[in-house]
């Protein structure tokens, strides 16, 4: 049923008797996982309140273009860029008037106006208003303009006539936004990512960590939301932007890493699970409470630091009973590459692992370029070096593709 799942719609109420089915709309499409904004013009709430509209959308409604509070909590331009489609149902005849020539006095009219995403209108309207020659001018006017029209459907009206100008039923309008969306190779999956180092504290001002900049992760990341997954995405400690639509747990250790892994996993079943994360494999014993001093007097004298091994988490997700995810790992290799990688996704229960070349100082860690060799079930491929975006895109569409050929067609992993 997540069809709009990722996408961001935008629902513009006008006034007209059929904004009352504006709210159903609002409720399908919420359920077909879209993020829902309601904007609605000041003669729209004489119909319909915005306070349902807010509790069926889950988000604040947008009514005027000159209250500075909310305003400066989204405004109008950043709402007509958050926009994947903007929608408005009904379209009352003063609407499309308005719209056709471009003005923009209400904030609806100024976000359709902003907006660089498609903008659909639903007209509602007496059919005698519908068929008016001056209505119909302005509706050939904004088809031009490559606005999309969800014509009015024939039948009786609240005024009691019978003819074209009924809205169509909020069903036939969420099930025609969906097509205006390419179907993600990944629409509706659940993914949890983890990506960049941990750092293991040694005492207060100390600790062991590695190279990674956490930008592999963060870059797959984009590429599954860009395929339609709800990603969660674990972070080690990374200077990097958290793409969009992500919801973003950060961490520092392994053992904080695989108990924010473990609950993510135990509150919302994970379709996919990618271990990006470049996991210290050693923690100190013990970290110190106070500052270690300089004790050591000569260069021969030695400071031993005791280390503990860290859980695996990739083990420790493969391990559980039920609902496990496609598993992948990522193999960070210098030497005889091939033997090691499938000796680790044998070990590791895993359905793909990567495996990179971190000798290569060209590809690998803190570069902006990876390039990296592929094995799963079926699969062995190696792809050439490219930019960290351009191969998560791809490496993306072959876990979907695997993922897809090892859950059968009609078989869900996850509960909806
Ligand atoms: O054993 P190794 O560290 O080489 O395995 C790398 C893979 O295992 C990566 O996918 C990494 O994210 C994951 N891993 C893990 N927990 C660890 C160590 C590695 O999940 N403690």
């Amino acid at each position: 049923m997540q069809k709009l799942n990722n996408k961001r719609i935008i629902v513009g109420i006008t006034g007209g008797i059929a904004a009352y089915k504006a709210a159903e709309l609002v409720r399908l499409l919420h359920r077909y996982g879209a993020d829902v904004r309601v904007v609605m013009t000041q003669s729209a709430s004489e119909f319909i309140t915005p306070l349902t509209l807010q509790a069926l959308s889950g988000n604040p409604v947008h009514t005027s273009l000159l209250d500075t509070e909310a305003e400066a909590a989204m405004g109008h331009i950043e709402l007509a860029r958050w926009a994947d489609a903007v929608v408005i149902a009904p379209a009352s005849a003063n609407f499309i008037a308005q719209m056709t020539a471009g003005l923009a006095g209400e904030l609806l009219y100024a976000i359709v106006l902003a907006t660089c995403a498609p903008v659909c209108i639903v007209p509602a309207m007496n059919k005698v208003m519908w068929e008016n020659k001056a209505t119909q001018d302005n509706i050939l006017r904004l088809r031009q303009r490559q606005i999309k029209i969800f014509y009015p459907v024939r039948g009786e009206q609240a005024c009691g006539d019978i003819g074209f100008g009924r809205m169509p039923e909020p069903e036939t309008i969420a099930q025609k936004l969906t097509t205006l969306f390419q179907p993600g190779l990944l629409d509706g999956k659940q993914v949890l990512i983890t990506a960049g180092p941990t750092r293991e504290k040694i005492d207060p001002v100390r600790y062991l960590s590695n190279n990674s900049s956490g930008k592999m992760g963060f870059a797959l990341t984009s590429a599954a939301v860009e395929a339609g997954a709800s990603v969660t995405l674990i972070a080690g400690p990374v200077s990097q932007r958290t793409p969009e639509r992500v919801r973003r747990i950060d961490v520092e250790s392994a053992v904080e890493m695989q108990q924010a892994v473990l609950k993510v996993i135990n509150t919302q079943t994970q379709d996919i699970f990618i271990a990006c994360a470049a996991v210290a494999d050693y923690r100190p014993q013990q970290v110190m409470k106070t500052k270690i001093k300089k004790t050591l007097s000569s260069p021969e004298e030695t400071l031993t630091l005791q280390l503990t091994l860290n859980p695996d988490i990739l083990m420790s997700v493969a391990a559980l009973q039920q609902h496990v995810p496609f598993l992948v790992g990522f193999a960070a290799e210098t030497d005889d590459l091939m033997a090691n990688a499938k000796e680790k996704m044998r070990r590791k229960n895993l359905d793909m692992i990567i495996l990179n070349d971190v000798a290569n100082p060209a590809i690998g860690f803190n570069s902006d370029n990876n390039a990296v060799t592929v094995l799963g079930q079926a699969l062995s491929l190696k792809l050439p070096v490219m930019s960290k975006q351009a191969l998560s895109r791809k490496l993306i569409s072959l876990i979907a593709e695997a993922y897809a050929r090892k859950v059968p067609v009609g078989k869900k992993t996850s509960p909806t």
